[in-house]
């Protein structure tokens, strides 16, 4: 059995008034797991992906990410664990604009402070290996959403993170670029990557995912394990 690179222990938090958007969640993913979380909107997966990001706090329960208690950090050490262990995707991509591909891929290196020319090779290495390795000067804005998520794929895996996460990472795209990320996510998760992906699209998690946890109001309801996963969620 690989180490956990996620550790949540009786996690709970709620937001003003409302009902608990997480209560008492306890889950294990193991060093080389994808695992899909899936639930209806409102569901809490998006809270949850916040807390083990350090994005967000729990009230209660221990966030435990690759030896790191994230929750207990502050704004400061939170930024820190971030750059170091986590990359992240994003439904609408989050890339900045007016930066071309390629800069927007080293950003991250850079506030890591890694020096300009192991960035720039880097960036330059992952573009290729995505395929997207003629757009590096190319401005975002002119790409297909597809790409798009290409270039927010190479940009999450700059620093090397131990673990991926995306947020809805298909869900602005057409069926076609949404498998292509799919793949890619695969690719990704054979060559080792601890990957957890939120997710309303069965297909998504059914191509590139091992384990499947399902969120209703809050709380795990239901985990599947898929080939070669550990039984770890409670
Ligand atoms: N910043 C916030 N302030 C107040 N309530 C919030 C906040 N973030 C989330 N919530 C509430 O917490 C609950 C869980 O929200 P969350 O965003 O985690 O759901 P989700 O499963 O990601 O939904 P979706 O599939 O629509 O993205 C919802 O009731 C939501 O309204
Ligand atoms: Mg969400």
């Amino acid at each position: 059995m690989t180490a956990p690179v996620i550790e949540l222990c009786d996690v709970s938090r709620r937001y003003d008034d409302g009902p608990p958007a997480l209560h008492d969640v306890s889950l294990t993913v193991r060093a080389g797991e994808a695992v899909a979380v899936l639930g209806p909107s409102g569901s809490g997966k998006s809270t949850l992906l916040n807390l083990i990001a350090g994005l967000d706090r729990p009230d209660t329960g221990t966030v435990t990410v690759d030896g790191v208690r994230v929750d207990g950090l502050g704004e400061a050490g939170a930024a820190r664990y971030r750059r170091a262990k986590i990359g992240m995707v994003f439904q609408f991509f989050n890339l900045l604009d007016d930066l071309t591909v390629a800069d927007n891929v080293v950003l991250p290196a850079q506030l890591a402070g890694m020096g300009r020319g192991g960035a720039a090779r880097r960036a330059a290495e992952l573009l290729d290996v995505l395929g997207i390795g003629r757009y590096a000067d190319a401005y975002p804005g002119r790409l297909s959403g597809g790409e798009r998520q290409r270039v927010a794929v190479a940009r999450a895996l700059m620093n090397r993170p131990p673990l991926l996460l995306a947020d809805e990472p298909t869900g602005a795209l057409d069926t076609a670029s949404g498998e292509d990320v799919g793949r890619l996510l695969a690719d990704l998760n054979a060559d080792g990557q601890t990957v957890v992906v939120v997710t309303h699209d069965l297909a998504l998690a059914r191509s590139c995912t091992t384990r499947t946890i399902r969120l209703v109001d809050g709380g795990i309801t239901d985990a599947t394990a898929g080939a070669g996963a550990t039984e770890s969620a409670r």
